[in-house]
């Protein structure tokens, strides 16, 4: 059941494989699926910088050291597709507020930077790329939020809440989710985390509306300038993407699993659903 928003995207089915980066105006959205046999685990770990595997070694549980290996690996390994390199010769910087971007020598020669960024929820990564400004992308798994309500009265701006308590109990949950992920899309697309105050904007959130900012507080006329879109790849998966450019069209990819030779350059194949 995808639902009516999630034709907001562009399916990439049955088009040619792309080998180059996103064309203006347009993001690529790659799904990873982060739970892998375990000789494709140790083919992710054979990518990893030293730093990248202390930090998995860091996690408590086994479960987040393997996801956080898989994505970061295929992370690596998709942005060194775009650039024509070998995934460990992937270097990245950190934001002030650690958002992840490539090195500046890798996008130096482009007439734009190549952005990217990753958002995770158990089993499951999502990849948004694009070329120019940058974006944000949030998934959560719909699942039951009893404290809805409540969550929305802290964080929430006064219209969301009011279209939260308005929503049936059927559709309590999706429409929380379909709030939390647009307003993690736009904070990650900005790179300010959690700094921001996530009642300072409103989204749309109904499920028969598209996904839109409805306004920025003090910023009149700001969401005019911005693309904000609902994929749903499964129906219980909900991913949103923000980026500061008006007219920005998805196209979805799911990365295929590690092949045992040597990654190649050329992008997997697509998605065909
Ligand atoms: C950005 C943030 C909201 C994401 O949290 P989340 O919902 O738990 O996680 P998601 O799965 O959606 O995203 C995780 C990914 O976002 C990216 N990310 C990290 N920080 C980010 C930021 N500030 N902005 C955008 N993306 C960020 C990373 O790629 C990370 O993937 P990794 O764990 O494999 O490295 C949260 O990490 C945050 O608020 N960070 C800011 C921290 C901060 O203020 N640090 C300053 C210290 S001085």
């Amino acid at each position: 059941m995808p639902g009516p928003a999630s034709d907001s995207t562009d399916d990439a089915g049955g088009m040619p494989i792309p080998s180059q980066l996103p064309r203006a105006g347009e993001a690529h959205l790659w799904r990873l699926d982060l739970e892998v046999e375990p000789e494709e685990l140790e083919r992710c770990r054979g990518l990893l910088t030293d730093q990248e595997l202390q930090r998995a070694s860091r996690f408590r549980f086994d479960r987040h050291r393997r996801r956080f290996t898989v994505r970061r690996a295929q992370l690596r390994r998709l942005l060194a597709s775009y650039l024509g390199i070998e995934p460990r010769a992937v270097s990245f910087r950190a934001g002030e507020r650690e958002k992840p971007y490539l090195a500046a020598h890798h996008t130096r020669d482009l007439p734009e930077p190549l952005q990217f960024n990753l958002s995770d929820c158990r089993d499951v990564a999502f990849v948004g790329v694009k070329v120019g400004l940058e974006l944000g992308v949030d998934v959560e798994i719909v699942r039951p939020m009893p404290d809805a309500l409540s969550i929305s009265r802290s964080f929430f701006a006064k219209e969301e809440q009011e279209v939260l308590a308005a929503a049936s109990p059927a559709e309590t949950d999706a429409t929380f989710f379909r709030c939390w992920t647009r307003k993690e899309a736009y904070i990650k697309a900005i790179g300010e985390g959690l700094a921001v105050p996530l009642d300072s904007f409103t989204v749309s959130m109904g499920r028969h509306e598209p996904a839109r900012f409805l306004g920025f507080r003090g910023l009149p006329g700001e969401e005019r300038h911005w693309t904000l879109k609902h994929v749903e790849p499964e129906p219980h998966i909900f991913v949103a993407v923000a980026a500061r450019q008006p007219d920005l069209a998805i196209q979805r990819f799911n990365a295929p699993p590690f092949p045992s030779e040597p990654p190649s350059v050329n992008l997997p194949p697509m998605e065909t659903r």
